[in-house]
C-alpha cells in the first residue's frame, strides 16, 4: 500500500477480493461527511462488498450506514497501555515466550487455522461469507504476518511443554507505539496464562525497542482477550463498528 492509499478513507481490497473472489474495498468513515466519498469510490470502482468501520460515539453516521443498507456485524474495542511507568508483570511459570524462528512459520498457521475456527469476527457474523474462507483469513493472515516485516515487525511465540501453543505478531506504529496485529493460543492450551504470557512478551519487546505504550483491538464480544487485557494493566479507550454493505442487494 502507497503512502497516498495510507490516508484514503477507501481502498480496493484486493485481500478480501482474492479469499471471497468478490470486488471488495475497506474504508473508515469518521463523520458522515465522509459518506459521498465512500459511495462515489465504490460505485466507480464496481465494488460489491464493503467492510466500512465507523467510530461508535458518531451517532449520525451510523444511523446514516444503517439507512443505506449498511449492516452492523462487529464491534472493535481498542485498549492502550503506558509502558515507561507501568512496570511490567513476568511472564507466567511454564511458558517460554520468544520471538519466531526461521521454520517455525508452519507452526504458527497450524495455532492460527485452529485458534480461529469458528471466531466470532465481522467474517464469521457475516452469512453471505463462505465460514470455511473466513477461517482461512486467519490463518493466511498469520502467515504474512510471519513472511513480511510490512505486515509485522515481529511475531512474539509462546511454548509450553517445549511446543508452540500460541503467537502474537506486532508492529510498531509511526509514532512507535506497539499495536497487536493478530494473536491467537491453541484451543488446547487457551486457559492456561498463554495469552497473558504473549501480550507480556510484547510489552518487553516494546519496552527493548523504546516504544511508549502498547495498544490492542479486541472484539467486544471477546470477554476472555478483554480479561487478559484488564489484569495487565491496559484500559479502554476508543471503540469502533464494523459494517458491511453489499452493494448488489
Ligand atoms: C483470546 C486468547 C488469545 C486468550 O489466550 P488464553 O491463553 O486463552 O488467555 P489466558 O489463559 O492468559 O487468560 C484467559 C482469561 O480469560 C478467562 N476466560 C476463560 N474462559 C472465558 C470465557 N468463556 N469467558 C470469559 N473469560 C474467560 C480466564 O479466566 C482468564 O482470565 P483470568 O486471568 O482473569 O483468569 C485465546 O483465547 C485465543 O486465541 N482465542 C481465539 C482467537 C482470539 O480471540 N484472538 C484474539 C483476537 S483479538
Amino acid at each position: 500500500m502507497t503512502e497516498a492509499e495510507k490516508t484514503r478513507i477507501v481502498t480496493l481490497s484486493p485481500l478480501d477480493e482474492e479469499r471471497f473472489g468478490i470486488k471488495s474495498a475497506r474504508a473508515t468513515i469518521n463523520t458522515a461527511a465522509d459518506f459521498p466519498e465512500v459511495l462515489e469510490f465504490c460505485r466507480a470502482e464496481g465494488v460489491v462488498f464493503l467492510i466500512a468501520r465507523c467510530p461508535t460515539g458518531n451517532s449520525e453516521t451510523v444511523h446514516l450506514m444503517e439507512q443505506n443498507g449498511f449492516k452492523l456485524m462487529d464491534t472493535l474495542v481498542y485498549y492502550d497501555r503506558d509502558l515507561t511507568n507501568t512496570p511490567l508483570p513476568p511472564v507466567p511459570n511454564n511458558i517460554t515466550v520468544g520471538t519466531l524462528r526461521a521454520g517455525e512459520e508452519r507452526e504458527v498457521e497450524k495455532v492460527a487455522a485452529k485458534a480461529f475456527q469458528n471466531f466470532v469476527g465481522h467474517y464469521h457474523t457475516d452469512p453471505r461469507l463462505d465460514k470455511r474462507k473466513a477461517d482461512e483469513v486467519y490463518s493466511s493472515w498469520a502467515m504474512r504476518c510471519c513472511a513480511s516485516r510490512k505486515v509485522a515487525e515481529v511475531v512474539i511465540i509462546a511454548k509450553y511443554d517445549g511446543k508452540i501453543v500460541g503467537f502474537y505478531a506486532l508492529k510498531l506504529t509511526p509514532d512507535r507505539v506497539v499495536e497487536g496485529v493478530l494473536a491467537g493460543v491453541d484451543p488446547s492450551a487457551q486457559g492456561l496464562k498463554v495469552g497473558r504470557a504473549l501480550i507480556t512478551g510484547g510489552l518487553e519487546w516494546g519496552l527493548a525497542a523504546g516504544a511508549p505504550g502498547m495498544s490492542i483491538a479486541t472484539q467486544l464480544i471477546n470477554t476472555k482477550m478483554q480479561r487478559v487485557l484488564l489484569n495487565l494493566r491496559f484500559e479502554p479507550v476508543a471503540s469502533f463498528y464494523t459494517f458491511h454493505k453489499w452493494f448488489d442487494e
